[in-house]
Order: structure tokens, then sequence, then C-alpha cells
């Protein structure tokens, strides 16, 4: 099926097939020498089609699995597995804050022209003096020096900036497991190696760290609260035990992740500053809506100066419009107030389904943030069972490397009524009550 005889025409006609669905997410592809045989070219060229490919994000290659379709390629501007939600089914697998919560949606937007503006010109500061101003003091409350800022179109556009701004393709990076999935999806396309690095309750495991840190990785990758998707936070014990861990590698890049404050529903305790490169990224995504681009970054000179510096060669900066509503947002009582309403249900709904569990005899994560974390003896088996008694979650397989199964379920949006159906189908899926397949 696959054909072409240059690397690049065959690379085109994979991702082509990628994009159409004929090749489907975890496909495998052939083997090097049986494509090279079947087209009639020479080894190599596959062999530099599948690299190419291999860097666009297209495939994955898993040392004797072979080649394979990537879960979420990133050739595709959609997620090809994305979980097939039937109508009906109650959609618990999706990681968003609830809607109904957020200051947006509850007509708490400055309108457009509703303030007259001097209009900005090339030349003018990347970042506006009212949000350098909110940015400093908010961060500086929470422990996190805050001298250098940039602002970013979200968290992972910070994260992406902040890596390559440091490191080159084949480095490694720690990170959590279970992690992020955007976060590993990123990584594996930037050509980064990663090193995982297990979690608890209160964050990533020392000892893990410090076997990643042997292991020569060039920056580190920390969720410091409301981690994704097990909901840790990293306590004031070890924030400590990690920040004299990390402040021991001098060249070593420190990365947090705070993409829930003003949710999580727990106090930061950062790491920030511990090492000479770090960055502290604040998205307001989830406290104010993913549709609100912007983020916030802090980090020692030479990271945001680079970070701005490669930003002036792409968007140039992110629009002051925006910035004004992020501060306008952040000092407004009501959307306050709602924020504050929304870090509460959150916390509420995390507690009832985890006690509703474990009177069931199921053990469950989900210290802050928006998600609880559920471990499975079978994923697809469990996920598929709770989608034939009407709830979906999330396959921990996005987020795993080698920790073992478990499912996801956003809690943002249940309300109390569906707390005990929701625990025993959740009980079932587990213990195998329900169908296998759908
Ligand atoms: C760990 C983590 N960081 C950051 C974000 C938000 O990122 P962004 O600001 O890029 O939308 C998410 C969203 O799901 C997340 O799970």
């Amino acid at each position: 099926m696959i054909s072409g005889t240059g690397a690049e025409a065959i690379a085109s006609n994979v991702e082509e097939a990628v994009s159409t669905g004929a090749l489907a997410p975890g496909a495998e592809l052939p083997s090097i020498r049986e494509l090279a045989t079947r087209l009639g070219v020479n080894a190599n060229t596959v062999a530099a089609a599948y690299r190419v490919l291999r860097e666009r994000g297209a495939v994955e290659t898993a040392g004797r699995r072979g080649t394979r379709v990537r879960d979420r390629p990133a050739t595709t501007p959609r997620s090809l597995r994305g979980l097939a939600v039937p109508p009906g089914v109650r959609d618990l697998s999706t990681g968003n804050p609830d809607p109904a919560l957020l200051p947006i949606a509850a007509g708490q937007f400055p309108q457009p022209g509703s303030r007259r503006r001097t209009p900005l010109l090339y030349g003018e500061p990347a970042v506006s003096a009212e949000l350098a101003e909110y940015a400093r003091a908010s961060l500086t409350a929470d422990g996190v020096p805050a001298e250098n800022l940039a602002v970013t179109a979200g968290a992972l556009d910070g994260i992406e900036r902040v890596l390559t701004a440091h490191l080159r393709p084949g480095d490694r990076v720690a990170v959590e497991d279970p992690g992020w999935a955007n976060l590993l999806d990123l990584l594996a396309v930037l050509g980064f190696s990663v090193e995982p690095v297990r979690v608890d309750d209160d964050g990533p495991l020392t000892a893990d760290m410090a076997r990643a840190l042997r292991h020569g990785v060039r920056a580190v990758v920390v969720t410091t609260r409301a981690q994704n998707p097990t909901g840790a936070a990293v306590s004031a014990v070890r924030a400590t035990e990690l920040r004299q861990l990390l402040a021991g590698h001098g060249d070593l890049l420190l990365v947090e992740d705070d993409h829930c404050a003003g949710i999580a529903g727990v106090g930061l305790h950062t790491l920030a500053g511990a090492t000479r490169h770090w960055a502290f990224v604040r998205s307001a995504a989830k406290a104010y809506g993913p549709d609100l681009r912007l983020a916030l970054l802090a980090g020692d000179r030479r990271t945001v100066e680079r970070v701005h510096g490669r930003l002036r060669l792409g968007p140039g900066w992110i629009s002051h419009l925006l910035q004004d509503l992020g501060v306008s947002l952040w000092r407004d009582k009501a959307a306050t107030r709602l924020v504050h309403k929304a870090e509460t249900v959150y916390a509420r709904n995390r507690e009832l389904l985890r006690t509703a569990l474990a009177d069931r005899g199921v053990a469950s994560s989900g210290r802050s943030g928006l998600n609880v974390w559920i471990p499975v003896p079978d994923e697809t088996a469990a996920i598929t069972r709770l989608l034939s008694s009407g709830w979906a979650a999330a396959p921990g397989t996005r987020f795993r490397i080698g920790t073992p199964p478990g499912m996801r379920i956003t809690i943002s949006s249940i309300d109390a009524g569906e707390i005990d159906p929701l625990a025993d189908a959740i009980t079932g899926a587990i213990h195998g009550v329900g169908r296998a397949s759908v």
C-alpha cells in the first residue's frame, strides 16, 4: 500500500495514509528491509523516510516492536484515536474545567472597545506593564522569583520555548510517569528522550529523580500541583528534598508547570529558582478557560531572554489585548469569586468520588486539580465496560511510560447525584461487571 521511490515521497505517502486513516494509530509499518524490497529501493532510503516520519511525530520506533503510527500523530490536527464517545454517554475523559465555572461564561468579560486604548506599535515591551505588575505580585506571594518575565500562548508553548532554548535533539528529559500526554507527545516530536520519574500524592519521587539525574537528564519538567493525571501536588517536605537534589546539578534546566493556579485546591511549594536555569509557567487555561491562550513565565535572566528573543522572530509577542483581558479578569472581584467557587466545587467532587470509591474498596488518587486517577488491572476492558454503563474515562495509556495501567476521570462537572452511580459503574468496570466489548 505504501508507495514512492525517494525518502520524502515515501514519507509523504505514509503521512497521507495516516491522515486518511488508512494507517490507523498503533498500526505497524513494514520493516525497513521488507518495504525496501517491495518498493525496489535501497534500505537506506526507507530508513531515511522513517526517520523523517519520526521527526514529524507521525510514527514511533520502539526497539523490537518495530515502527508504528503514534497514538496521537503530530501530523494530523485531531487525535485520531480520541475516545469515540457514543451519544448518551457522560464524557468524563476530557480534562476540561466546567464551562459554567469559567468567568468568561459568566459574562465577566470586558467588552472590546469598552475602554480607550493607546494603540501598541512595534518596538514596545513584550509584557504589558499592568500584567508585569500583577504577575510579580502574585508569583512573589507564592515564593516564585519574578524579576524576569515573559508571556506565552499557554503552558505548553512556554514549556516548548524553554526546552528548545536550552536543549538539542537527543537530550534526555525527566518527566512524571504517568504524566501529561501532550508533554510526552511534544518531547517525542522535539527529538528528546524521556526518563520516567514516578509520582506519589506528594509529587515526583526523590529517589526516581536522583536516578534520572544519574542517567544524565539535561532537563526536568515537574507539575507542582494538579498533576495530570494523578492529581499529585508537591508537598513542603518533598519540595525541600527535590530542591536540595536539583541544586547539586549546575547545568540542569528545571521547568515547573503550574497549570491549575487558582483552582488547584492546594498551596504551591515551588521548586523555582533551585537551579541556575529554570522556568516557572503559570497558565490561565484551567481557572479562566482554555481559550484564554495566556501563560506567565518567570525564570532566570538567560532563559527568559532566550524565550523573548525567539518569540520576537515568530509571533513577536502575545497581543496586549489578550494580556489586558487577563489582567482585568485577574483583578475582577466577581471573576475571582467564581474561580474560588470552582476550586471549592472541584475539591468537593474529588473528595466525594474518592470517598465513594474507597467505600467500595477501590483505590484512587487525586489530591488536587480536575482529575481522579484510578489504577485498573486492564485498561481496555475497564474503559469499555465503563462506556457500556454510560460513562467515558480517559485510558491511562496516553499518560504512562512504565507505570501500571489506570484510567482518568475528570471530576470538574459531575454533580452530587452522579457520584454513587459513577462509583458503582467504576467498581463494576474494574471487577469485570458489564460488557467488555461494545
Ligand atoms: C499538566 C498540564 N499542564 C498544562 C496544561 C494546560 O496547558 P495550556 O496552557 O498549554 O493549555 C494542561 C492541560 O491539560 C495540563 O494537563
